[in-house]
């Protein structure tokens, strides 16, 4: 009887472990995965695609994932191995069935069939095009989103709108397309691509338009004291309280690495930043918005120890933001235990409240960081590629008392790096100019490049006639912070470059 019993106990297991589960709309979670990934580098070999194929393969069907609804890649990781036409939504193409496309489209249409699941790839597209500066004989180029329903269906696909760098070869859309899709578990996803975080539209113009999910292929670079990958990807989906997605590339020494599934105000429920470029699935339950689901977020260690050394990631390259230069800056005084400050830059003020603790650490050699309370309110540049606006109150680490030292980041050849302080307590308050479109995020990384766990801080904003009061506190103590404050884009999108059309 036992042994029976046993038995069919196995063969219940192997079938439960082994079978596809999928939330319906019914369920207050879906579950998603977003893999970090680092991009393909082998060149000019005849087999790259199958085995590049392959690792997307590895993921998609590993036991890990056997209960993801939805499943998203990163930017570039193809580089410029592949070029592909993509369907377009309306066409309703099976490539699994419909062998007309690129190899790496056919098979990651027959993945996501075989294993039942939502696919986000980003790939490079290749589409016919009449006339214009970049149609060369008869084709244009895209940087794009296509997605996959559980057959294997284009159900969607996003052509990136704002372009970084070289990118302007491309090809440009007559305006942004904004692109969302509805899957069978109830959620509508909008997308967007990498650098378009920064701007107005499609990012925000979707979640003002009420989208609460949104899936971001990116190949992010670090920048400091803002915008470092994870930092803003929480900072984005918590000022706006919606899910997002994020999927990184991972090429840290180049700057590029951070991905993360980010719950609105809860902060995230699974990130990843890496030193060395690595491959890796994060899987969670997010909660869909407005039902009744309480999700897992990291959280703040109970044993949180500010006298202990925290964890550096010196191998994962960055670049100081230029702009810091025009901040109105005040150094912190840390031999004081208290500091309240109102800060202005012309007319823009920013109110700070720190309490602090001197750690007495005598008898080792310590190097720390000297903080600066900053405030600005005015132009810059967005990763010195566009123009735009920002309005901005933080606490910022600088290596040294030096301006120019705000925004950068004890290198590894210094072994040992704490501060011999912590803070108690920051609370940061910018009353802000209401605008038809802004963003006032909670802006947060510490010595490892990540946010702090949305359980360490409290973010609010309360509207008053024209101006919006914008309040930041941090409420567990640290010790590792780089950035703590809120930063404000006010979405002016001011073109530097002129991209010129082709006619599709
Ligand atoms: C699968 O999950 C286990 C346990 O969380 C983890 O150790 C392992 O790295 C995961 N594997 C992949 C490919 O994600």
């Amino acid at each position: 009887m036992g042994t029976l019993t046993a038995v069919f106990g196995l063969i219940f297991l192997l079938q439960v472990s082994f079978s596809i589960q999928k939330s319906t709309t019914e369920d207050p979670y879906y579950v998603a995965a977003v893999v970090e990934f680092a991009p393909f580098k082998e060149r000019n070999c005849d087999l790259c695609l199958l085995t590049l194929a392959q690792e997307f393969e590895r993921f998609i069907k590993h036991p890990n994932a056997s209960q993801v609804d939805i499943m998203v890649f990163p930017e570039y990781i193809l580089q410029e191995l592949a070029f592909t036409f993509v369907p377009s939504a309306e066409e309703k193409v099976i490539p699994c069935e419909q062998l007309d496309y690129d190899y790496l489209l056919t098979e990651l249409s027959c993945y996501a069939r075989t294993y039942q699941k939502y696919l986000v790839v980003n790939v490079n597209e290749k589409a016919v095009c009449k006339e214009g500066p970049k149609c060369k004989n008869g084709l244009t180029e895209f940087i794009t989103n296509v997605v996959f329903d559980r057959k294997g269906m284009v159900i969607s696909r996003y052509r990136k709108t704002h372009y970084f760098f070289s990118e302007y070869e491309k090809g440009v859309l007559p305006k942004p397309e904004i692109s969302t899709f509805t899957t069978d578990f109830g959620v509508t996803f909008g997308h967007l691509i990498c650098y378009d975080l920064l701007f107005y539209s499609p990012g925000q113009a979707l979640v003002d338009q009420g989208i609460t999910d949104i899936i971001y292929p990116n190949y992010w670079f670090q920048e400091f004291p803002f915008l470092s990958s994870l930092q803003l990807h929480q900072g984005f989906a918590h000022a706006n309280d919606i899910n997002f997605l994020t999927a990184g590339a991972s090429a840290p020494h180049t700057q590029t690495t951070g991905s993360g599934i980010f719950a609105g105000k809860w902060g995230a429920l699974d990130q990843v930043i890496s030193e060395d470029p690595d491959r890796k699935m994060l899987v969670a339950k997010v909660p869909k918005k407005n039902a009744n689901f309480k999700p897992n977020p990291i959280s703040t260690s109970p044993r949180y120890d500010p006298l202990e050394l925290q964890a550096r990631k010196e191998r994962i390259a960055w670049k100081r933001d230029a702009n810091v230069d025009h901040f109105t800056t005040e150094i912190l005084e840390t031999t004081k235990s208290r500091i309240n400050k109102k800060l202005c830059h012309n007319d823009f003020c920013c109110k700070f409240d720190i309490e602090m603790e001197r750690i007495d650490r005598s008898g080792s050699y310590l190097q720390g960081y000297t903080y600066r309370l900053a405030a600005y309110e005015g132009p810059g540049t967005l990763h010195r590629v566009e123009k735009g606006e920002f309005g901005i109150c933080a606490v910022i680490a600088c290596t040294n008392n030096k301006l120019f030292s705000c925004g950068t980041v004890f290198p590894k050849d210094v072994p040992h790096v704490a501060n011999d302080f912590y803070f108690k307590k920051i609370n940061i308050k910018g009353a802000y100019t209401k605008k038809d479109k802004m963003i006032v995020m909670p802006s947060t990384v510490n010595f490892a490049f990540e946010p702090l766990p949305a359980d360490s801080y409290k973010y609010s904003k309360d509207v008053s006639g024209n101006v919006v009061n914008f309040d930041m506190t941090l409420t567990k103590v640290r010790s590792d912070l780089l950035t703590f404050g809120l930063y404000g884009n006010y979405y002016v999108e001011k073109k530097v470059k002129h991209n010129v059309r082709d006619e599709l």
